[in-house]
């Protein structure tokens, strides 16, 4: 039996691949949650503002696990593993015997103090059901106020905005999105939003909840009809740490997501793993390393010795805007293909050897694919050729 905690997409994507890769033993996919297994992405955007049906945020149809002999425990909430013994403990009493563990827990959102008891309605957007309850609250005319100038924080600020709500975002960063972008992005996504209407307080010292609404060390109040908290997340390593298991802000894992018990394995968001680019251990928080970790880290429960090295990525849907990044943005010159400061462009970022390392791209969805090639091989290429629109990325990727 292969035992998985974590019903979300990286334990959904290693069930699939285990039978992919020919297993034929019992799987069991045990969550907490009581959805059936869904897509986060949407929860900060359409869940928010479209009208779709929520069936569409499920990573599957309900009945695809039964069809492939998967069994899925909703509403299961592991309370303890034993290495040992190999077994898990479900809820108080429940004991299951397992040969090999996965552990795909996740992360969760972080609160501030007071939230719970916060006068003025608080909310996290982390699950289906965080969504739901929000979007019920966005209604034309509310003020929302916004802690976390970060992905979740934009992209609520741009969903909230849409609604017709009045909405502020404040940080204590003095840019947007600072985590996944450089300041030259920062700044234009801040434009896009505040040209939308959004009132956008950055360096704004601590915050704390008041009675009617936030306050800012540095920036002053700003009072609201609800607050969204999007301050990050904090890996769930308790069960892991519990049992024994390395963690350090993450559960640790070796190059083939092994964790420190040759039986246990971890894939996700979950994971502080070694970087594939060098520079120590990371832990990575998007959708394409949980979905790519979580593949090789089901192909080596089954005896493969796959090092995980994927490129990692990420976007994200503002307004008329697709943002998308690709490996590394961080460092290295900055080359730009197309008009800067408009709603197409690119920025594509080389080593002094004139090693692609990474890109960032505005409404670019085709040729990120083909940047993201560039990168995976570590090509070379010649700046002048990348900043030619009429160049052809896919024949340079080729
Ligand atoms: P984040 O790390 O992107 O941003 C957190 C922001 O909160 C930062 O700007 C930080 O300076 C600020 N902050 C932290 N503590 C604060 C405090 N006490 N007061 C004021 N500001 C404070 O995390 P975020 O936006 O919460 O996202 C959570 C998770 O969801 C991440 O793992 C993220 O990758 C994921 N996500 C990814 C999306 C995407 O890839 N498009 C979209 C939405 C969420």
């Amino acid at each position: 039996m292969i035992c998985i905690i974590g019903a979300s997409l990286a334990g959904d994507m290693a069930a699939a691949t285990l039978r992919q890769e020919g297993y034929a033993g019992p799987i069991l996919l045990i969550g907490d949650e009581a959805e059936v297994p869904y897509d986060r992405p949407p929860l900060s955007k359409e869940a928010l503002t479209g009208d779709a049906p929520e069936s569409r945020f499920y990573l599957r149809a309900e009945s695809w696990y039964a069809e492939q002999g998967i069994e899925l425990r909703l509403g299961a909430p592991v309370t303890a593993i034993d290495p040992a013994a190999h077994t898990l403990r479900i809820g108080a009493v429940e004991v299951v015997k397992y040969e090999k563990l996965l552990i795909t827990a996740g992360a969760r959102a972080r609160t501030l103090p007071g939230m719970e008891a916060s006068p003025v309605p608080a909310y996290v957007v982390r699950t289906l059901e965080d969504a739901r309850q929000l979007r019920a609250a966005l209604r034309p005319g509310t003020r929302v106020a916004i802690v976390g100038a970060g992905v979740i924080g934009m992209e609520v600020a741009a969903s909230a905005s849409t609604r017709g709500c009045h909405v502020s975002v404040v940080d204590f960063a003095d840019r947007v999105m600072a985590r996944v972008l450089p300041p030259e992005l920062s700044a234009y996504m801040a434009e896009l939003h505040t040209s939308h209407g959004v009132d956008l307080l950055l360096d704004a010292g601590s915050v704390s909840l008041t009675a009617t609404g936030i306050r800012t060390s540095k920036r002053g109040d700003i009072d609201s009809d609800l607050i969204v908290i999007g301050i990050g997340v904090v890996p769930n390593t308790e069960l892991a740490a519990a049992a024994g298991l390395a963690c350090r802000d993450g559960i640790i894992v070796d190059e083939y997501c092994r964790t420190s018990d040759a039986d246990i394995y971890a894939a996700g968001d979950v994971t502080r793993y070694p970087n594939p680019f060098g520079g120590g251990d990371i832990r990575s928080e998007n959708w394409k390393h949980a979905q790519n970790q979580a593949v090789t880290a089901a192909r080596n429960m089954l005896g493969k010795e796959e090092a995980y090295g994927a490129v990692s990525s990420m976007w994200s849907d503002q307004y008329d805007v697709k943002l998308q990044t690709v490996g590394d943005i961080g460092t290295g010159a900055a080359t730009l293909r197309g008009e800067a400061n408009s709603r197409k462009f690119m920025l594509i970022y080389q080593n002094e050897a004139g090693v692609v390392l990474g890109a960032l791209g505005i409404n670019q969805a085709k040729d990120m694919r083909f940047v993201q090639m560039l990168v995976e091989k570590r090509a070379v290429v010649e700046p002048g050729l990348l900043a030619d629109p009429k160049q052809d990325l896919r024949k340079l990727a080729a």
